[in-house]
C-alpha cells in the first residue's frame, strides 16, 4: 500500500553540463520505471538545469538541504521558498549535514517544520555511527534521531513524510547493512515511534527508506523486507546503477 520510493542524492558531484549529461542518460531507463516514486537530489546550482530536463516526466526532484528562516542575513544558505521554485522534496538532516557542518536534532527539526510551513516533502535522515552501533546504542540514537526530527509535526502533513535510515557506518563504505538488521531498525524502532507520534494508520502510510551503499545488486535484499519502502542513494545514484535500484523497487 505504501507507493516504493528511490531517491539519488548526487551530494557534492556534477557542474551543470556533468548534471544534464547524466539525467539524459538515466532519465530514459528511469521514467520506463513505474509505480515508484523516483526522485533526483542534484547540488543547487544544477537545480534549474535539471528541472528544466525532467519537466513532464513522472521523475521528482530533490534539494539536498534547506534552511528554516525565510530570509535575511544568511549568508551562503537556502530558504525555503527558494528551494519550492524548483523541487518537491528537500534532504534533511543527512547524517553528513550533522557530522561536519554541526546540525543537531534542533536544527534539524526547525527545518523538518519549515518544510511542513511550505509544503516540501522532508526526507529526513537518521541513523547511527560506527561507534554507536558497536556500542549497542542504534534503537536508542536512531528513536532519538527520529523523535527529534518529528517534533511539531501535524497529523496531517505526517503522511507525506519520508524517512530514510542510513547507519553513517554503511554510508559509501560498500559496507551496506544487512536486509534484516535494516528491517529490525525501520520495523522495530522507526515504525513504533510513528506509531506513537501519529497513530497506526498514518504511520502506516509513511515510507521507510534505506541508505548506505546500496547498488543494483543488493538492492532487492531491502526491498523485500516488510518495512523497508525504498532507498536513498548517494554513490550508486550518479551512474545507471540508479536505473537498477528503481526496477528492483518496481519488482
Ligand atoms: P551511499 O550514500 O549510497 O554512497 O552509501 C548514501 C547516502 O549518503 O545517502
Amino acid at each position: 500500500m505504501r507507493t516504493p520510493f528511490v531517491a539519488g542524492n548526487w551530494k557534492m558531484n556534477k557542474t551543470v553540463a556533468e548534471a544534464r549529461d547524466l539525467v539524459s542518460t538515466m532519465g530514459v531507463g528511469l521514467k520506463a520505471v513505474k509505480g515508484v516514486e523516483k526522485v533526483v537530489c542534484p547540488p543547487f546550482t544544477s537545480l534549474l538545469a535539471v528541472a528544466n530536463l525532467l519537466g513532464g516526466t513522472d521523475i521528482g526532484l530533490g534539494a539536498q538541504n534547506m534552511h528554516w528562516e525565510e530570509k535575511g542575513a544568511f549568508t551562503g544558505e537556502i530558504a525555503p521558498e527558494m528551494v519550492k521554485e524548483f523541487c518537491k522534496y528537500v534532504i534533511l538532516g543527512h547524517s553528513e549535514r550533522r557530522q561536519y557542518f554541526g546540525e543537531t536534532d534542533e536544527t534539524v527539526n526547525k527545518r523538518v517544520l519549515a518544510a511542513q510551513k511550505h509544503g516540501i516533502i522532508p526526507i529526513v535522515c537518521v541513523g547511527e555511527t560506527l561507534q554507536e552501533y558497536e556500542a549497542g546504542k542504534t534503537a536508542e540514537v536512531v528513536r532519538r534521531q527520529t523523535l527529534g526530527a518529528l517534533a511539531g509535526v501535524e497529523a496531517g502533513f505526517a503522511p507525506s513524510l519520508v524517512i530514510a535510515y542510513e547507519p553513517v557506518w554503511a554510508i559509501g563504505t560498500g559496507k551496506a547493512s544487512s536486509g534484516e538488521n535494516a528491517q529490525h531498525v525501520h520495523g522495530q524502532v522507526i515504525r513504533p515511534v510513528l506509531v506513537e507520534l501519529f497513530g497506526q494508520e498514518t504511520a502506516g502510510a509513511i515510507r521507510i527508506l534505506y541508505g548506505g551503499s546500496v547498488t543494483g545488486a543488493n538492492a532487492a535484499e531491502f526491498f523485500s523486507q516488510t518495512d523497508i519502502d525504498g532507498a536513498l542513494v548517494g554513490g550508486a545514484s550518479l551512474k545507471d546503477d540508479f536505473v537498477l535500484i528503481a526496477q528492483a523497487a518496481a519488482a
